[in-house]
């Protein structure tokens, strides 16, 4: 009797752990989609940002994922933006990197279309004072940088973001 009460409460504590997974994924509070523009009819990056929500003037982390409905060549770079409610962007808040950096060993490009893959960008910090406070969005983008000039291949921009 007692072996199968504890059988119950095992039972019922993973019943309670798989509900509260979901609900662990929609506190995820930044939320990312179309990018304004032009740029809104290319393939969407998943992103997700750590620490969620964004902390004023703190290093933060960009975890970029797919698969993506385009190849991402070599040469190809990332840009992290700020931009303000009215999609313009911050000045001085523009991060660049190398996307197919030969150290990030998770991924390798190209990237061809299809294949899942997830990588960290660092080396990213939010605003922090006066400027924090018209930060409304963040926008990671794909270059190409292979045709002159750069080709924007793959965007997302946040809904509306408040730095913490
Ligand atoms: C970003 O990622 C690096 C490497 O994985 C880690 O050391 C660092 O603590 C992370 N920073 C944040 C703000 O999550």
């Amino acid at each position: 009797m007692k072996q199968n009460f504890i059988f119950a409460f095992a039972l019922l504590a993973t019943l309670l752990m798989v509900n509260a997974a979901p609900y662990q994924l929609d506190k995820r509070t930044i939320k990312f989609g179309k990018c304004p523009g032009e740029d809104g009819k290319l393939p969407l990056l998943d992103v997700t940002v750590s620490p969620d929500p964004l902390e004023k003037g703190k290093d933060f982390n960009v975890t970029v994922s797919g698969p993506l409905t385009v190849d991402i060549p070599e040469n190809s770079m990332d840009w992290i933006r700020f931009f303000d409610k009215d999609y313009n962007p911050i000045s001085f808040f523009n991060f660049y990197g190398d996307f197919c950096y030969d150290q990030r060993h998770d991924i390798k490009c190209p990237v061809k279309a299809g294949t899942k893959f997830s990588t960290v960008l660092t080396g990213v910090f939010a605003p922090d004072g006066d400027v924090a406070a018209t930060a409304a969005h963040l926008r990671v983008l794909i270059q190409d940088t292979n045709p002159e000039p750069d080709v924007d291949i793959a965007c997302t921009m946040s809904e509306k973001i408040v730095l913490v």
